[in-house]
């Protein structure tokens, strides 16, 4: 159970709501986020990272979870946003999100995407590549205008959830790599171009890490390139981004980061390393997406028909599934369930949950203990803060469910559900 649920008399509640209720009052599937762990969570990382030495600032990544509800929280809370596309950039700026407070990311940034950006006085724009760089340059020139950028850079350090490698060969399609024999050129010329002001550089490892060390390493690596580079290049790095990544728990096999042991463990390696080589940093920033809402969000769907095969496979299904939660088809993603209206009875029956698509691979959790489950009762994913939403398709024309927020033991609707229109709504 997560923080803010409880049970009642055998019902699971939400911060005191009753799941029959949200689900009787918005109707399901839905979209449960918990404004009160999200807010506690980003305050965490704010403290976490707080230290004598340089300006640090959390960056929330938006690709995990963006609504405009979420961009007004994130304005509130006054942090800054890891934005990659346009349409972030959009619905950031149009939720009251501070423009000079996003990260502009990813590569293959589109012209388009570059001048909206600079219209809409992004604060750095990360470069991915020298070919960006360039083209940003000409954008800029016929503007008028100058840039705060960051470089993003492969640092070698290769970071996946239970295995950890560093390598010198590196073929992420992300960034320019520290072993490229013409690096320095590249940030020579970078650093040349009058109209961008290289503020520094960026590194993310990979997503879901829970390999404290992989995090060190990569920040040895940085400082030390940043180092050298401020020593053979006219050049001053005064700000790295270290990325996202930091793994959160689905299931018992996932050792969730302890930020609040780690950040202030990485902020003296940080500090220490820098100091060594005597690079002074002025700002250092991390951009979790994941670890910021996973546990926030939950899913409520309701058990619809329930079928036993031939050799004794027992199947739930429920009314999402890979619409709304793509990642145990793309990616093999574990969760755990309950049945909300069954919270204190014993999980004796073994389901694989499915959803409705028509797709074999369409299912949520393979082989999993709930009790014996009926149709009309309302089944319960936590977890699913992250990459869930902002993952969702209308394959099969369904449409995608509403959202709520919960906050002080109330609920409000920040996303409604879809209608079949509103699946239409482009169509000629
Ligand atoms: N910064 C950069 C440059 C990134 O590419 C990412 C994630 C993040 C930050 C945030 O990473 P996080 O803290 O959330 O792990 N769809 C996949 C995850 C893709 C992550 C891509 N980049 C999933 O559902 O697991």
């Amino acid at each position: 159970l997560e923080s803010y649920q409880t049970i009642v008399n055998g019902q699971l509640q939400h911060d005191g709501l009753s799941y029959q209720y949200l689900a009787e009052t918005y109707g399901t599937p839905l979209y449960i986020f918990d404004e009160t762990t999200f807010v506690q969570r980003v305050k965490d990382y704010k403290e976490a990272l707080s230290n004598p030495y340089f300006e640090t600032e959390v960056l929330f990544a938006s690709k995990a979870l963006l609504t405009k509800a979420m961009g007004q929280l994130v304005a509130q809370l006054g942090i800054g946003q890891d934005v990659v596309s346009a349409g972030e950039i959009y619905t950031a700026v149009a939720s009251g999100v501070n423009p000079s407070k996003l990260y502009f990311h990813g590569n293959n940034k589109l012209n388009d995407e570059l001048l909206y950006a600079i219209e809409q006085g992004v604060g750095t724009i990360v470069l991915d590549n020298r070919s960006e760089a360039s083209r940003l340059n000409k954008l800029l020139l016929d503007l008028g205008k100058k840039q705060r950028v960051l470089l993003r850079l492969n640092p070698g350090v290769e970071a996946h959830t239970h295995e950890y490698i560093k390598t010198a060969h590196n073929d992420s399609k992300f960034g320019e790599s520290v072993f490229d024999p013409a690096i320095e050129d590249v940030i020579q010329t970078i650093n040349n171009y009058p109209t961008l002001d290289l503020a520094g550089f960026h590194c993310h490892i990979g997503s879901q890490v829970f390999e404290e060390q992989s995090f060190l390493d990569s920040a040895t690596e940085m400082i030390e390139f940043s180092k050298k580079m401020e020593d053979n290049l006219n050049l001053k790095v005064k700000e790295i981004n270290f990325g996202g990544g930091f793994g959160v728990y689905y299931t018992a096999e996932d050792k969730p980061f302890d930020i609040k042991a780690f950040l202030p463990k990485f902020i003296q390696h940080v500090h220490e390393t820098s100091q060594k080589l005597s690079l002074t940093l002025e700002k250092v920033t991390i951009e979790p997406g994941r670890a910021l809402v996973n546990q926030s969000g939950s899913t409520l769907y309701r058990v619809g028909d329930l079928k036993t095969t031939t050799s004794g496979k027992n199947y739930l299904f429920v009314d999402g599934g890979m619409t709304d939660n793509i990642r145990p088809a793309l990616y093999q993603a574990k969760y755990e369930a309950l049945i909300t209206n069954k919270a204190d009875e014993v999980a004796d029956t073994v389901y694989t949950i499915a959803g409705k698509a028509c797709e074999s691979g369409d299912k949520i959790i393979n082989d999993y203990p709930l009790p014996e489950a009926e149709t009309g009762d309302l089944l319960l994913v936590n977890g699913t803060g992250a990459y869930n939403y902002t993952m969702s398709s209308h394959y099969n024309r369904i449409p995608k469910p509403a959202m709520i927020h919960v906050l002080n033991g109330k609920s409000r609707l920040t996303v409604k559900r879809e209608t079949f229109a509103d699946m239409m709504r482009n169509e000629i």
